[in-house]
């Protein structure tokens, strides 16, 4: 049998990593992990609890629950994409949302927390995670790393366009806002940064389609499983 790698995918958001990442590990029998969820999951979870005032968090509270919180993936056959611990896949990508996560996920025991799950499912290898710390801190030895990234104008109006397609009300200009926003907390946070890996390869796909970006994804990963033979 062929061998199995580990396959990082970090960049902006609203890159369309996870579309490439979700799309490449089903073609190739590989489990995907989507990481971001996983911090939406725990920013969900503050909203509901109340532990999030402003920008201000709960941090104490969050930490004696941490523990306890199951974050799990299970594969949905009818969306072809894994449910998030809660089934709150939905609410997890609410503007709501987006708006608190960055903080959430600025917080070190959080970002601790979750690395170590990372971690042990990517034990097995044959795996495509994206996030924004997985060629850099969670699997530095990942055979095949990508950064990708796009303009935030290119971005913004991807995020727009999925928004209002589950029918939620917002514009243009407050989407840019919001991706520029998380772009500056995400890159400038203190604990792990949003950085490009020095051995990752980089994709722009501003002016690229989807099946272009697949094709390209699809050729990185034959080549780094040939080199890693
Ligand atoms: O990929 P996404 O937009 O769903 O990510 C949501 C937020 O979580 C985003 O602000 C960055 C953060 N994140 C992170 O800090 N580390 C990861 N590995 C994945 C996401």
């Amino acid at each position: 049998m062929e061998k199995k790698i580990i396959i990082a995918i970090d960049g902006h958001s609203s890159s369309g990593k996870s579309t490439m990442a979700k799309d490449l590990a089903r073609e190739i029998g590989y489990i995907y992990i989507d990481t971001g969820a996983m911090y939406r999951a725990v920013t969900l979870y503050c909203l509901r609890k109340g532990y999030i005032q402003g920008d201000t968090i709960q941090e104490e509270a969050l930490k004696a629950d941490l523990d306890q919180m199951d974050i799990s993936f299970r594969y949905n056959a009818e969306t072809g994409r894994p449910d998030t611990y809660l089934k709150v896949e939905k609410e997890t990508r609410s503007m709501e949302v987006a708006d608190k996560v960055s903080l959430i996920a600025a917080l070190g025991f959080v970002r601790r927390a979750m690395v170590a799950k990372q971690q042990e499912m990517g034990k097995a290898k044959g795996i495509v995670m994206d996030g924004r710390d997985i060629g850099t801190v969670v699997f530095p030895e990942a055979e095949l790393k990508v950064f990708v990234t796009a303009s935030p104008e290119v971005r913004a109006r991807r995020r727009l366009e999925e928004l209002q397609a589950k029918g939620e009300q917002t514009t243009y200009e407050e989407v840019l806002a919001n991706v520029k926003k998380r772009d500056y907390i995400d890159s400038t946070r203190e604990e792990s940064p949003l950085r490009q890996a020095p051995d990752a390869l980089v994709l722009d796909n501003s002016e690229m389609t989807i099946p272009e970006q697949k094709k390209w994804l699809r050729d990185k990963f034959e080549a780094a499983v040939c080199s890693s033979k």
